[in-house]
This record gives C-alpha cells, structure tokens and sequence, in this order.
C-alpha cells in the first residue's frame, strides 16, 4: 500500500469527525458556550496499594477518538477550529507510555504532546467553558460549567444516531465475539469448565479480560439463573445440561453484546431454545423506525408467555400471564438497550428534548424507552429464565395456580435462556449485525 492511499476506514473515520463537529457546534450553541474540555480521566489505585484498577476513559473522549487506555489527556473543542488533543505521553519507566500517535486519526487533531498532567486553567481558552469528566477537583478554574446536564443531554442524543464508522467498528468486534461465541460453545460440548470456556473465549477474541465490554457471563446449567452471573467456577458438573454465554468484544473501544445458549439435550428446555431463537429474530426484525421500543419489549412478553403456554410451563393464556405480570418472573429484564462506546448506552430513556421517558408500569429495569431511529444500535435480548427467588414469590402468589410447578422443577437445573443480537436502525429492513457475524464464518 502507498502512503498516499486513502482506505475506506480512513474516509469514514474523517467522516465521522466531521458529524461529531457539527452536533457539537449545534450543542454549544444552545447551551450558550464556546468551549469544550473533555478529560480523558485519571487512573485509579486501589485503597493503600500502588497498582490501579483497569483503565476506561471518559466514553465522551472516545467519541471522538479511537483511544482506549489513555488517561490524563485532554480534548478542547471549540466552533470552527479544529480539535487540539494534549496528549499525556510520560517519560517512564515503570509503565510503557502511550505510543505515538498515528496519522489516520491524528490528522484530524490539532497535536500538543504533554508530559506532565496538564490542570485545566492552563488550557481554557473560552469565556464560556463546559467540561466533561470526573474533574470535580482538578479543574482549579473559576467560571466553569462541570458536566452541565443539558450539554450532556444533547451529546448523549447526538451518540444515538451512529456514524457509518461507528457501525463498523461495532460490525468489527461482532466479528470477534462471533468466532469467540463458536469457539466457547466447542468447548462447553468438549466439557470444558466455565474458567477453562472463559479463558478459550477470550484467546479466541483476541482480547484481555479487561478489554472486554463487560464481565463475561459464563453460566452452566442453574448458573444461567443469574443475570450477571460473574463466577467462573475451576471445575466441570458432571451432567452438563445447558450453557449460557453473554461476551462481546470491543474494537476501537465499540462494543458487541451477545448472547447464546446451547444445550444438547432434547424435551421441553430444547423447545422453548428454539422457540426462543425464533421470537428473537421476530423481534430483532420488528425492530425498526418509527416503533417505540416500550411495545416491542411488551411484545416479547406476550410472545414469550405465548411460547410459556404452549409448551404447558404455563396454564394461562400470554393475556393473562402479561396482565397479571406472571411473564416478569421468567423475564425480569428489559428487552434490550442501546448499544456504543458503552454496552448500556446513553439516552435510552430521554425524549429529543431530554426529558425523561417513563418505563412502562410493572417494567422496571427497560433501559430503553424511546422511539427508535434510523441509525440506532441496540440489542434485542428475550430470555427465560428459572430463578428460585423469584419462582418462590410466584408460587406464594395469588397466581400461583397460573404455574405447572412439576415442569418448572424439571427446568430448573438447566438455568435459563438468553439470545442476543446487536441491531442498526433501518426503515425497513434493520441490519443484524450479530447474525451476519455469525453467518460469514
Ligand atoms: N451483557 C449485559 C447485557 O446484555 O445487557
Ligand atoms: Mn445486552
Ligand atoms: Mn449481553
């Protein structure tokens, strides 16, 4: 390749530049400020210890750059000039600094190499300033606004509508996690310990524990019980009925969120995977413009006890088993939630005025309440799930009588299920970004 040619990835990260600078520029101008100083944050150590904790930057710092574990940097951004970038690059010898920076994405920033942490009095330029971090005690500036909600609110919307570049790099670490997904789910048939499937995940990814999205959910059997499930037992069961998987990976600080479940026993658990495999990518299709996302996540709860109900777990119709709120002990968590720079990403529950968007009654953990747009990423995530708890509350209930308990009690052992694809917004037709992943292998 010459120097001189310009790779696709090249014209959409300049691309992408280009809209961050135009919603910003329409954000500081109805915020009234002209300047923004966006800290990329500090590294933290633990209580009396000298090593820190894993780095994550400011999200907002890596909207605009693809850098993933640089502290102590900051960005200033102003109408019509050209982002500067003071890049923290310490003389060290106990820490590799943060190597130089590379023209694909260098090119769009103004350069000041910085070798000490940099306080921001000695950066501010603007009468007007904001600025976004956890800086509540660096700044040592007078007339400064700290993460003022309304700015944010309008970032955070901003965030909601991906650049094609955005897209791809959430298309990349799907490609990632897919492999990674095929390679786990060989080694859960091969007998592997959730550790052992973890650490087979991760070599697969390309990527550290720390460099992933979030915690791998690495679950056997009753183990899929728990949501965020976050052991990772040494040794194997001895009867292997079932496996839930919930790992991404990132790319460029984007992330994949995905989940899938396997058994290889037949009955009813089987059934109810493949039904829910099937409500899954009805919902993942039904997930375009213009539909609020509160119905959608309704609707998985009328199709899932529809499935609940067919297969006899359930002795009441999905009308009932939605109205009676008998489907929220078998899904207690939302449909799905937007995806990005974070796995839970912003603005899932402003309107485009910021103001709060409420969850539906008897919903409380929805993380995403709006109407969707073109160029929304988000998951679309059903699952079943078993949890004692919960199960316990139902039994004691009024309903319980709604419940064929013999078969929840053949089901408990297997745990749950989960299946989760990542979407981007289309009038028509939304792009699975999960499936295609999975389908080019
Ligand atoms: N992996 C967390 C979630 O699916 O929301
Ligand atoms: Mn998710
Ligand atoms: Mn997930």
């Amino acid at each position: 390749m010459t120097t001189n040619m310009i790779t696709n990835s090249q014209v959409l990260f300049a691309a992408h530049i280009a809209t961050r600078q135009q919603q910003l520029e329409q954000a500081l101008e109805l915020s009234h400020y002209d300047e923004l100083l966006i800290w990329s944050g500090a590294e933290i150590t633990a209580f009396l210890d000298d090593y820190h904790y894993p780095f994550k930057p400011n999200p907002h710092f890596m909207a605009w750059l693809p850098l993933t574990h640089h502290a102590e940097c900051w960005l200033q951004l102003r109408r019509g000039k050209k982002p500067v970038l003071y890049y923290y690059q310490p003389t060290d010898y106990w820490y590799a600094p943060p190597t130089d920076p590379e023209s694909w994405w260098a090119d769009h920033f103004e350069i000041k190499s910085i070798s000490q942490p940099l306080p921001a009095r000695q950066i501010v330029s603007g009468s007007h300033t904001a600025m976004i971090g956890e800086i509540e005690d660096r700044g040592g500036v007078g007339d400064v606004s700290y993460n003022p909600q309304s700015l944010l609110n309008q970032l955070h919307l901003g965030r909601t509508l991906k650049t094609d570049w955005e897209v791809a790099c959430i298309a990349a670490a799907n490609r990632l996690a897919a492999h990674a997904h095929n390679v786990a789910r060989d080694a859960f048939f091969a007998g592997e310990s959730e550790f052992e499937i973890d650490m087979s995940y991760c070599r697969a990814a390309g990527l550290q524990e720390h460099e992933m999205p979030y915690g791998s959910i690495v679950a056997l059997n009753e183990h899929a019980a728990t949501l965020h499930y976050q052991g990772k037992d040494r040794s194997s069961p001895q009867q292997r009925h079932a496996f839930l998987i919930d790992a991404g990976a990132t790319y460029h600080g984007y992330a994949a969120d995905i989940t899938r479940t396997y058994t290889q026993e037949s009955g009813v658990f089987s059934d109810l995977l493949s039904g829910m495999d099937e409500l899954e990518l009805r919902l993942a299709g039904a997930a375009v413009t213009g539909v609020d996302y509160r119905e959608l996540h309704v609707q998985a709860h009328h199709q899932i006890a529809d499935l609940l109900h067919q297969l006899g777990v359930l002795k009441v119709d999905a009308e009932t088993a939605v109205a009676k709120g008998i489907s929220s002990t078998f899904l207690p968590h939302g449909l799905g939630h937007y995806l990005g720079l974070q796995t839970h990403d912003v603005a899932g529950l402003i309107d485009n005025q910021g103001e709060d968007l409420p969850r539906p009654e008897g919903h409380p953990f929805l993380r995403l309440t709006r109407v969707l747009e073109t160029g929304n990423v988000l998951t679309i995530e059903p699952g079943v799930y078993f949890i004692d708890s919960l199960l316990a509350k139902l039994k004691a209930s009024e309903n319980t009588g709604a419940v064929n308990w013999d078969l929840v009690d053949q089901l408990r052992p297997y745990g749950g299920i989960r299946v989760e694809d990542n979407i981007v917004v289309a009038e028509q037709d939304s792009r699975n970004l999960t499936r295609e992943a999975f389908a080019e292998l």
